[in-house]
């Protein structure tokens, strides 16, 4: 079993998705065991709901010393792989170094296009309608120290249409994330869990 934590800012409707598709037996290794949010958000209330440990991190805090206290956290609860699904505080060099290969993000946009600091929620459908870029979606990426700059390992597309607005784009969009990042989320865990196998 690959114990996963998802870490949340806000409604949580990704965290949902991976929820969901672990009671119906979709996640494959993959076992939410802990949900970790850096403010009190929807994400803690979904948590609750599911009966899975959550715990609420002090934003100052993290600010101060970002790795020392999510790394006690992780440690705490024995977690093997990290998903971030709409995790808005920025991760430092020292953690991402330690999760390396083991923390995946999920972005709303055809990375490498219109990621980065900054570019989150509605900036992001902005940028794409602005760009007039033909298409959009979403992509789940590694976690680096670079935001949004990790392997990118799978997208799913959607058309813009003209009449878009930032609301209508991402209202298409969000539905694949919830398809795609729990799809995202077993394959890493299978790989992780045959590298734990096989020593
Ligand atoms: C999603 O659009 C995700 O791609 C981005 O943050 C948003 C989170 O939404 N990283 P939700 O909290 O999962 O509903």
């Amino acid at each position: 079993m690959v114990r996963l934590a998802v870490l949340v800012s806000g409604g949580g409707t990704n965290l949902q998705s991976i929820l969901d598709s672990a009671s119906a037996g979709h996640l494959g290794s993959a076992s939410p065991v802990l949900v970790a949010a850096d403010r009190n958000c929807g994400g803690i209330d979904r948590a609750d709901r599911a009966g899975i440990e959550s715990v609420v991190l002090d934003r100052r805090v993290l600010k101060r010393n970002l790795s020392t206290e999510l790394q006690s956290v992780l440690d705490a609860h024995g977690i093997d792989m990290v998903a971030l699904a709409g995790w808005l505080s920025i991760l430092d060099r020292e953690f991402t170094r330690v999760w390396d290969g083991r923390i995946i993000n999920i972005h709303p946009s055809l990375l490498p296009r219109h990621g980065g600091p900054g570019m989150y929620g509605e900036r992001v459908h902005k940028a794409v309608l602005e760009s007039g870029d033909h298409w959009s979606g979403c992509s789940v990426h590694f976690v680096t120290e670079e935001v949004d700059g990790g392997e990118i390992l799978g997208q799913e597309r959607v058309k813009v249409l003209t009449e878009d607005t930032p609301e209508t784009l991402a209202a298409r969009i969000l539905p694949k994330e919830h398809i795609l990042y729990p799809r995202m989320i077993a394959e890493l865990a299978a790989k992780l869990a045959k590298r734990s196998i096989d020593g």
